[in-house]
């Protein structure tokens, strides 16, 4: 195995992994099957696997079926959250294909991301307690960044920090628990742990600002562009124009701000927003953060899984991955 390019072996792992996903899905009913493989078979970068292999560089020996089981919880915990949070955005699209809660209704879509956390669930009780006890941990950052964001920040919060607070949890708590995996199943010291939680918690908030970006720049995200404007959801470059209130900008926040339900609302809020000079403040500030995640590898020792945790910083903020 060492005597391979990391590159080589990463493809290997994914290989592995993405048989064991199709497998894992399985269920008592083809029906079940069916809906919980729509949503992994529609594709997905398996970013979090991606890290757990990574951090597993750092450690001293590992199991290989260790390994597939710590990317295995995170990979599952993630999908069995895009069920949910399709169904909380109302969200028609996922991957390029339609969204489950499009196919089979809110009930099912629901239930089968309850299915997939099943999954995982037997998967982590095989990794052991303090495995268990993070993903717990992790899960309820999650659906309470979920909980946050939907109800939006009380009267005294700073919109920004809360939308800040919001991405750590929904976003950063899984990718940090991500890197954190890949470092227990390899025996990783307490010190190596601890760097590359804090890398996976920044790296996660880097992923969660450049993916609101792209949901207002990019057509072929396989996602509705302009989900967020359109359910209400205010992302950085939006709250950056809201706390500069600049007059300027104040027909701009109006149209922002409306009834964007009808295309043509929602494409002219989009166009006037990626022409506005916000965006390039924005994308400014999410590089800004990536130097952050970088500078938190300094603790890890140099070599070919370090360079690739530092690239996937740069290919996060210019979003090749
Ligand atoms: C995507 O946000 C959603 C999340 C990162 C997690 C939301 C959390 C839950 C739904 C609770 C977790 C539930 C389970 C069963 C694990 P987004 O809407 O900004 O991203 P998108 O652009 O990909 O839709
Ligand atoms: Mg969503
Ligand atoms: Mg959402």
């Amino acid at each position: 195995m060492a005597e391979s390019p990391l590159e080589d072996q990463l493809t290997g792992l994914l290989e592995t992994f993405e048989e064991r996903l199709v497998d894992v899905a399985v269920a008592n009913s083809p029906f079940v099957t069916e809906a919980a493989r729509h949503i992994i078979s529609a594709g997905g970068k398996r970013f979090r696997p991606l890290l757990v292999f990574l951090a597993s560089r750092f450690g001293g020996h590992v199991e290989r079926d260790d390994l597939m089981r710590a990317a295995m919880v995170m990979e599952l915990t993630h999908v069995a959250s895009l069920y949910h949070d399709d169904v909380m955005d109302v969200a028609d699209l996922r991957r390029g294909a339609p969204s489950a809660n499009r196919l089979w209704g809110n009930s099912v879509a629901i239930l089968v991301g309850d299915f997939l956390f099943a999954r995982a669930s037997t998967t982590v009780a095989e990794l052991g307690v303090e495995y268990v006890h993070l993903q717990a941990e992790t899960f309820a950052r999650l659906v309470q960044g979920q909980i946050a964001e939907t109800k939006g920040p009380g009267e005294h919060d700073d919109p920004l920090r809360h939308y800040l607070d919001v991405i750590a949890d929904k976003t950063g708590s899984l990718i940090a628990a991500s890197a954190r995996f890949g470092g227990m199943v390899s025996g990783a010291s307490p010190e190596v742990l601890d760097a590359l939680t804090a890398f996976g918690e920044e790296v996660g908030l880097v992923f969660q600002l450049s993916d609101d970006l792209i949901d207002i720049t990019s057509e072929s995200t396989g996602k509705t562009p302009g989900t967020d404007l359109r359910e209400g959801v205010p992302t950085l470059p939006v709250l950056m124009l809201r706390a500069d209130a600049d007059p300027a900008d104040a027909d701009l926040l109006a149209l922002i701000g409306g009834d964007l339900s009808s295309d043509e609302s929602l494409a002219s809020a989009l166009s006037a927003l990626r022409a506005h000079p916000v965006m390039g403040r924005a994308l400014e500030e999410v590089k800004r953060r990536a130097e952050l995640a970088r500078a938190h590898l300094a603790p890890l020792p140099a070599g070919d899984a370090k360079e690739a945790l530092l690239k996937v910083c740069t290919d996060l903020v210019e979003r090749t991955i």
